[in-house]
């Protein structure tokens, strides 16, 4: 059974320390959020959505994920069970994928630089510092279905020590 619940003001309240850290502080959280069992809310399996509503779950997903760190619950709300991986070194799915960045993203400072969406998919542009290193350059690429994401592909970069380009990558 679907159970339409409104997100309002308690989420909003909840996350504002971080949001107002985020560069992009997020105009709405008054969005539907579906019940489809007793236990999980999810926005997945994907119904029909206009592009806006789409757009607004994607940076909502992107800024649990970055910003509020919670991996677990960004994954178990936003992305399909059957979450179709492109890197070559993660598994299949949404389970194995949120256990793996939970471990990961929390402990590890990132900063989301930009993010868009149109037609159907969603980019981050995630500069990830590690210590003593060069930041990596992250390009997180999302595919929704409707109100679901169902697709994930990343790129990577690092500077080299001999880069030739003397403009910063960031
Ligand atoms: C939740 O759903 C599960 C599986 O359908 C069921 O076994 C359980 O009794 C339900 N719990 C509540 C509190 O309704
Ligand atoms: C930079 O260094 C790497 C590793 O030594 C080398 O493979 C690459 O060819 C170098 N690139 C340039 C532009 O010098």
């Amino acid at each position: 059974m679907r159970l339409p619940i409104i997100l309002a003001t308690l989420a909003t309240l909840a996350t504002l320390p971080s949001l107002l850290a985020s560069p992009f502080p997020l105009k709405s959280f008054s969005h539907r959020l579906e019940t489809r069992s007793n236990t999980t809310k999810s926005y997945c399996p994907g119904h029909p959505a206009p592009e806006g509503y789409q757009r607004e779950l994607f940076f909502a997903f992107i800024n649990d994920l970055y910003v509020k760190k919670d991996v677990i619950g960004a994954f178990d709300t936003y992305i399909a069970e059957n979450l179709i991986e492109h890197d070559p070194f993660d598994a299949q799915g949404r389970a194995a994928n949120a256990a793996k960045l939970a471990n990961i993203i929390p402990y590890v400072p990132s900063t989301v630089l930009r993010m868009s969406f149109d037609n159907n998919v969603g980019l981050a542009h995630v500069r990830v510092n590690q210590a003593n290193k060069e930041p990596i350059a992250l390009a997180d690429i999302y595919r929704m279905d409707g109100t679901c994401i169902v697709e994930h592909w990343d790129v990577t970069q690092s500077r080299p020590a001999n880069a030739t380009n003397p403009i910063a990558m960031f």
